[in-house]
């Protein structure tokens, strides 16, 4: 029986405070639908606006790289520092527990190993798997300039238009061939493409020279990625340096997992993308956390 006694009845219509339309945090994603809006806010951490994406998808073409020859010792344990977990489905289906509270952006292309001309990438998860491992978003590598350039346009193009019909972002992921110059010149064109073709956010590297460009004239988040393992300091600076850049935050694997102490070192990145630190200072908080053990 409906409980109709004692109702309470005096309602509020607060009939003169305007409705406030709140905007959306991230840069140039303010006119997309709710799920994707969603899920890019689980990446992006919508107080800082930025995010620490731990990287360990390397194995996808290069198998056991150094750091990741055994995943639940030496990832699995970090997870707690990270926003979102970038990783392949077959890692996370076998080693990743499920009641991780990052979000999860998954490797979507692949194909050829380093033995091969890695540009030659396809598709290489259905986006019905994705729904059901709930991601976040899709990676794909696009190789502006690259032998297969063209086809690595296409597979994102394709994942964007299946990302969307699902509400999951997809990242563009700029690969930069062994003849390419790093510079901010081509990282312009890279980012650029890849946002005008509907990637939701990109990654990139930072570069020395320029790299506020970069950043200024992409119209979305763009991350960057570690690279090669660089004493802590370095790769603190550098994170610290694209952020004051533009830079939305790191996405960022062989500088943590092949530290010499990555919880210390995810801890101190952290204390850059989220609470602005200084290199300086996030090096202090590396050390006493790695002294602490
Ligand atoms: C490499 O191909 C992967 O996409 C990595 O996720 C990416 O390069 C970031 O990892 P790292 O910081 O080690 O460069």
């Amino acid at each position: 029986m409906a409980d109709l006694d004692g109702v309470k009845d005096n309602k509020e219509f607060h009939t003169g405070v305007p409705q406030e339309t709140a905007g959306f945090f991230l840069k140039g994603s303010s006119h997309y639908d709710w799920g994707l809006k969603n899920r890019l806010a689980r990446i992006f951490d919508p107080k800082s606006g930025n995010t620490v994406m731990l990287a360990f998808d390397h194995g996808y073409f290069q198998g056991p790289t150094t750091g990741l020859e055994r995943v639940d010792l030496s990832i699995v344990p970090l997870i707690p520092w990270a926003d979102t977990l970038m990783l392949t489905r077959g890692v996370l289906r076998s080693l990743i527990p499920p009641a991780s509270r990052p979000s999860l952006v998954l490797r979507a292309s692949g194909g050829p190993s380093i033995l091969k001309e890695l540009s030659n990438e396809e598709i290489a998860l259905d986006i019905e798997d994705a729904v059901r491992l709930n991601a976040a978003a899709l990676a794909v590598q696009v190789f502006i300039g690259g032998e297969h350039e063209t086809k690595s346009i296409h597979n994102l193009t394709r994942l964007v238009d299946q990302g969307l019909r699902h509400g999951i972002a997809t990242l563009a992921v700029t690969a930069v061939g062994k003849d390419m110059v790093r510079d901010a010149k081509y990282f312009r064109l890279a980012t650029r493409i890849c946002a005008e073709l509907g990637a939701q956010y990109v990654k990139t590297y930072y570069v020395e020279e320029g790299f506020d460009t970069v950043t200024s004239c992409c119209p979305v988040p763009i991350v960057i990625a570690g690279g090669k393992k660089l004493p802590e300091l370095d790769a603190l600076t550098m994170a610290w340096n694209a952020i004051r850049q533009g830079a939305n935050g790191v996405d960022m694997g062989r500088n943590i997992f092949q530290s010499e102490a990555p919880a210390a070192m995810i801890q101190a990145v952290r204390a850059v993308v989220h609470g602005g630190e200084t290199p300086a200072r996030a090096f202090e908080l590396y050390n006493t956390l790695k002294n602490q053990g």
